[in-house]
């Protein structure tokens, strides 16, 4: 990340940084009728799943790691072969560079929440197919639903495209706020981009810079 414009860190012990703090009235998806779920019932609901056809070429169900109350969630696209043969999302290179931009937020892994819009790797790193992502994304919602963060990071085209049901370009959507289910959602570049695309690295601290903004507002 560029050193420039880098703001001083700002105290990430602070409680309401990481941890969402949204009443439920305000978060529209689950309700008092169908109370969210815990991750980790959501976790034991998806269990070894066969419901598409990822099941019989995947290692392993990556089904997100990190704080249950995040405040910040990121979402990604899909597993890749590092993700799928270690069963944790971002682990490859572009995980990698997504682990030193949360730090250089001054946060960490394990203070953010990161999930992906599929939970099994797609064979050749092949975009997911829309019967996959109808099979997946109800247990993506129930994440959210279950951390409730205040902010969603949507990582590259794909996520942004799929999350806010919109074919716009990832340069259209990046770097503004818009609302997914009543949560404050952003879309930037995806690190897998920025290795290919360095100069682009500024852009997305411009991007993250807004979001920290929004997490300071408690
Ligand atoms: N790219 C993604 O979108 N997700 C991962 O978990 C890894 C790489």
């Amino acid at each position: 990340m560029p050193n420039q414009n880098k703001p001083k860190p700002y105290e990430p012990a602070e409680p309401s940084l990481l941890a969402a703090e949204a009443p439920s009235a305000l978060f529209p998806i689950a309700s008092e009728a169908t109370p969210a779920s815990t991750l980790s019932e959501v976790r034991d609901e998806i269990g070894d799943c066969r419901r598409c056809k990822l099941c019989s070429t995947r290692k392993n169900i990556v089904f997100g790691t990190g704080n249950p109350h995040a405040a910040l969630m990121f979402v990604g696209e899909a597993p890749g072969a590092d993700e799928d043969a270690q069963g944790q999302p971002f682990v490859g290179r572009a995980g990698q560079l997504l682990t030193k931009m949360i730090e250089a937020m001054g946060l960490s892994r394990e203070t953010v929440y990161i999930a992906n819009i599929i939970k099994c790797r797609p064979p050749e790193n092949r975009n997911p197919q829309p019967d996959e992502i109808a099979a997946c994304s109800p247990f993506l919602l129930k994440q959210i639903e279950a951390i409730r963060p205040k902010v969603i990071c949507a990582l590259g085209t794909f996520s942004a495209q799929t999350l806010l049901e919109t074919q716009q370009k990832i340069s259209a959507l990046r770097g503004k706020f818009h609302d997914y289910h009543g949560v404050k959602l952003l879309p930037t570049f995806h690190p897998a981009y920025l290795l290919r695309n360095p100069n682009e690295k500024k852009t997305v601290w411009e991007d993250l810079k807004k979001i920290m903004e929004e997490l300071k507002k408690g």
